[in-house]
């Protein structure tokens, strides 16, 4: 089978930071699906993994963590799942990655595809989705009923990105939360409004500032996705009394003590928690897809893929991994057949 993979940590511009390579078709066993690859996309991780994890000597490395496609064989434990079932899901950082035409994932982390979007609009949004309905709903406890969040504020830092992009949507669509994004384009600021936010602040600007420029109270929930260091005085000073705070990203310090004088609390989500850890509650990974597809199948939320990078080989990847690594995206970018 084609793969796009890579032998050495290189910097993207090098010619070897991906090559096309040629693997042996894997072989499903357990609960495994054997899934024939339609489209993929690209995520941040992507990038850090190929830059920092080399394989061992003589090895490739295949990366990549989102992808739909068509179950082509199953393993003898499965339950969930038939050959030909249509399906999207992020995957394991533990495993082999989706950059590949066919590829082996457990069964309790993917979801059923939702049968309104081609391949390339579904790829776009599972490890994303799984981000940030995790952030939102098992880490920072938001309710689910609108009533019980009138009034309470979410700030989304980086709200135009793969992650922020879907986060705005579900939060917009499921709770009564009033929602901030922030962007520094006039690209990006007009989608995070047209995905939903109620307000969109610059943050190439002090966020505190802004917050209080737009004349808006102390915001209540925080999931800063993108450059939590930089913004970590500002986060201290807009966050309410009691109000929650959620990271996915790496900063390299914060200092977790100015959140003390207002009993502020501290999240981290993870998406690959339950998967590398193998959790008892691993299976809600496919529950949370089957939700969403459903509300991707209403209309209430929609793909976040803004560019279609074409073929998956490791030219378009290396386009792909360059613009992710300009930390410029805008929503999606997905590359589609082989
Ligand atoms: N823990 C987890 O499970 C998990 C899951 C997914 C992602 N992540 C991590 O979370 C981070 C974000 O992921 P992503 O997929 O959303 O990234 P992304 O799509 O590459 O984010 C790009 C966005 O970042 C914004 N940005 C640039 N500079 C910024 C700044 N100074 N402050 C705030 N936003 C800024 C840009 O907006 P403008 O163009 O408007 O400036 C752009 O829209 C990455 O580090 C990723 O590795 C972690």
């Amino acid at each position: 089978m084609k793969a796009i993979a890579y032998r050495k940590s290189l910097p993207i511009e090098d010619a070897e930071s991906l090559i096309d390579i040629d693997l042996p078709a894997p072989q499903p066993t357990g609960r495994d699906l054997l899934v024939e690859v339609r489209a993929i996309s690209v995520n941040p991780v992507d990038t850090k993994i190929r830059r920092n994890v080399a394989p061992a000597d003589g090895q490739a490395k295949v990366i990549g963590w989102d992808a739909a496609g068509v179950v082509k064989a199953v393993g003898p434990d499965v339950s969930l799942f038939k050959v030909g079932d249509e399906v999207w899901y992020a995957g394991d950082l533990t495993r082999a990655g989706t950059n590949s035409e066919l590829h082996l994932v457990d069964e309790r982390i993917v979801g059923y595809k939702p049968k309104n979007l081609d391949f390339a609009q579904a790829a776009a949004l599972p490890l994303t989705t799984i981000t940030a309905w995790e952030l939102l709903f098992d880490r920072l406890g938001v309710s689910r009923d609108a009533g019980a969040t009138q009034g309470k504020s979410l700030l989304v830092i980086g709200a135009a990105g793969g992650v922020g992009s879907i986060l705005v949507q579900l939060a917009r669509q499921l709770t009564g939360l009033t929602i901030i994004g922030t962007a520094s384009r006039a690209e990006t600021g007009d989608w995070v409004k047209q995905l939903g936010a109620h307000y969109v602040i610059d943050h190439s600007k002090p966020l505190n500032e802004e917050i209080t420029r737009l004349g808006l109270p102390p915001v209540t929930y925080v999931a800063s996705l993108n450059q939590t260091d930089h913004h970590w005085p500002a986060i201290s000073e807009l966050v309410a009394p009691q109000g929650k705070v959620a990271l996915i990203d790496d900063p390299a310090a914060i200092d977790v003590r100015t959140l003390k004088r207002k009993s502020v609390s501290l999240h981290w989500e993870f998406m690959y928690t339950r998967s590398m850890f193998q959790t008892d509650d691993i299976q809600q990974q496919h529950q949370l897809l089957n939700d969403v597809a459903k509300l991707v199948e209403t209309g209430a939320v929609k793909t976040t893929l803004a560019e279609r990078f074409g073929k998956i080989n490791a030219d378009n990847l290396k386009r792909a991994h360059a613009l992710i690594e300009s930390n410029r995206a805008k929503g999606k970018i997905v590359l589609e057949g082989f």
